[in-house]
């Protein structure tokens, strides 16, 4: 083996709760290889708060949990698929303690201990089983743990996945998948891993906005990569805006979770007026399309910053006890939130749309598999609700990796593919360019593809998209590959996505919300909005 190929039976590209569960439920029967862009743990999954969505009590059912998701969903889930996720959760939370995750327990009837259940928007009854307020690490670390001990699995990490690689068929057009090159941040060169079949679980694309609750790893590539591998991207025009990120000049990207408000917590005005109850008669509990551009309303009409979310009518030990990472973290910052309000803003926080998979996280391309906030798969419809989206990765982690096991036999391994080419390129000769698309890219995208739309914006969007990207892709045929021109060249793709599936929904729903449409006309049957890579080609909705 040459040092710069990596042969394996798995290809797994990310290594949050959807590449992990994957990769721990093939190994070590079949060989894996884990790729991460940063260090394994980073990702959004590391840093979820509120927790993970189950029917865990009595006074709970499927039928309940379906119907909240649905409602969420306005009108655009797929009820099979939120059946289908909601009915094997009780399993996948199993699992998890399986594996060493140790969730919140509160005492109950008789001094027994038991798992303390929250509530978020939309749920009508409490099931989010939670680490206190850091659900993601505990869950990320126990994962991070179990997978380094387990044989058959090689790590990569810092390796950031360029383009996938398929195999061609018999009639010499693009067949299977059969692996990718990475870049290795560290030293700058390319491998390429060969596979048997490639799983993407690369998250999502929260970084295409200005204002993100997202880590940095949140670019988009899977679903640009999937893109230019063939795969139709659906529902790509609702992008999800948390409603309380930390307003802190010294604060980048930090949540303040739904759970704060599912525990009591009250959004005010400066003047200290609570304002939900005039939007929605959930109140601070309403989905968070409704609470995210209610505060973005009330923001524009009295010209302010930020709105509060208080929570210091609660005992100070009840706020330490359920929210001790926010509590330290705005500390740290001056706020003591057990006196006094935090103030919030939205912030670009989940993808609902991606790459189109079936119910074993299939994709259109034979041997590709997308996992997680990366995939469409038909659960969250127009509006994610709170905590269904780590539930999601396990689950479809867990189902892709049965498929993936029952089909392997028939996966031969492929044939020689051609190594990374770079003699045609030069060192870039102006970086600059690089760093001024990308700030640039994410400033329109919030300004003009935000919490409220307008055709003209949208417009208007789409046509700075279109020059970018003619510019990143000169530069990309030019010059050697770097970690920043390969995420803007996956964002710049992502956000034309993104601008071209808000154009073509014409009518306000879920998260896309725009002036120029109403409310969705009740008779007509609700459609998802399918691109297709040849032409960026709109398909008709499913
Ligand atoms: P991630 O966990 O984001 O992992 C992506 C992985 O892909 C990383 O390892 C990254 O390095 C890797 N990667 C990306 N691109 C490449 C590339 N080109 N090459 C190689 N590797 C790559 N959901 C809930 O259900 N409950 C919550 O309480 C909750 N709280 C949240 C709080 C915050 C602050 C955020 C940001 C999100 C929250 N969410 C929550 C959403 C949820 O965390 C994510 O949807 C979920 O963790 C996504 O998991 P994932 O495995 O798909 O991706
Ligand atoms: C939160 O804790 O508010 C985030 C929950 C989620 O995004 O599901």
């Amino acid at each position: 083996m040459s040092a710069s190929v990596v042969n394996c039976d798995v290809l797994v590209i990310g290594s949050g709760a959807g590449g992990l569960t994957v990769a721990l439920q093939l190994a070590p029967q079949v060989s894996v290889a884990v790729l991460s862009k940063g260090e394994l743990a980073e990702g959004s999954t590391l840093h979820a708060q509120g927790g993970i969505a189950a029917v865990l009590d009595a006074a709970d059912s499927t039928e309940f949990h379906v119907a909240d998701t649905l409602i969420a969903g306005d009108g655009l889930c797929d009820p099979s698929v939120v059946r289908f996720v909601v009915e094997n959760a009780k399993d996948a939370i199993g699992k998890l303690i399986g594996y060493g995750v140790q969730f919140t327990r509160a005492e109950v009837a008789d001094g027994k201990l038991a798992y303390h259940l929250t509530r978020e928007g939309g749920h009508s009854r409490r099931r989010i089983i939670h680490a206190a307020d850091a659900t993601g690490r505990e869950v990320e670390t126990t994962l991070e743990r179990r997978i380094r001990e387990t044989a058959n699995i090689s790590i990569f990490e810092h390796h950031l996945a360029i383009d996938l690689l398929r195999e061609k068929d018999d009639t010499g057009r693009p067949g299977r998948c059969v692996g990718a090159y990475a870049l290795d941040r560290k030293t700058g060169s390319v491998t390429l891993f060969r596979a048997r079949a490639v799983v993407l679980a690369t998250g999502g694309a929260s970084k295409v906005y200005l204002y993100s609750s997202n880590p940095d790893a949140c670019t988009g590539d899977g679903i640009a990569m999937a893109w230019r591998a063939g795969c139709r991207v659906a529902n790509l025009e609702f992008m999800q805006f948390h409603p309380t990120c930390l307003y802190h000049p010294q604060a980048k990207s930090f949540l303040i979770s739904e759970a704060v408000r599912g525990e009591g917590g009250r959004l005010l005005l400066p003047n200290g007026e609570r304002f939900m109850p005039r939007f929605d008669s959930r109140g601070e509990l309403a989905p968070r399309d409704v609470v995210a551009r209610a505060i973005d309303h009330e923001m524009k009409r009295l010209g302010v910053e930020y709105v509060n979310l208080d929570i210091s009518h609660q005992p100070a030990d009840f706020i330490t006890s359920h929210f001790p990472t926010i509590h330290a973290k705005c500390l740290e910052l001056g706020i003591d939130i057990t006196r006094e309000p935090i103030p919030v803003v939205p912030a670009a926080h989940y993808t609902c749309g991606g790459v189109m998979t079936n119910k074993q996280g299939q994709t259109d391309v034979a041997g590709l598999y997308a996992v997680g906030e990366v995939a469409f798969t038909g659960l969250h419809g127009a509006n994610r609700m709170a905590s269904n989206s780590l539930l999601e990765c396990l689950v479809y982690g867990a189902a892709a990796a049965a498929d993936i096991v029952d089909r392997l036999p028939q996966l031969p391994v492929p044939a020689d593919l051609p190594e990374w080419d770079e003699s045609w390129v030069t060192d870039s000769d102006d970086e600059v360019v690089v760093a001024h698309n990308w700030d640039e890219l994410r400033r329109f995208m919030w300004d003009y593809v935000g919490i409220v739309r307008s055709t003209k914006r949208l417009e208007r969007a789409c046509h700075r998209v279109d020059m970018l990207r003619t510019e990143i892709a000169d530069y990309y045929g030019k010059f050697r590959v770097s970690n920043d021109l390969l995420e803007l060249r996956n964002l710049a793709l992502v956000a034309e996505l993104i601008i071209r599936s808000a154009m073509a929904r014409r009518e306000s729903r879920g998260l896309h919300y725009t002036i120029d449409y109403g409310y969705p006309d009740p008779v007509a049957a609700p459609q998802n909005t399918i691109l297709v890579p040849e032409g960026f080609r709109l398909a008709p909705g499913a």
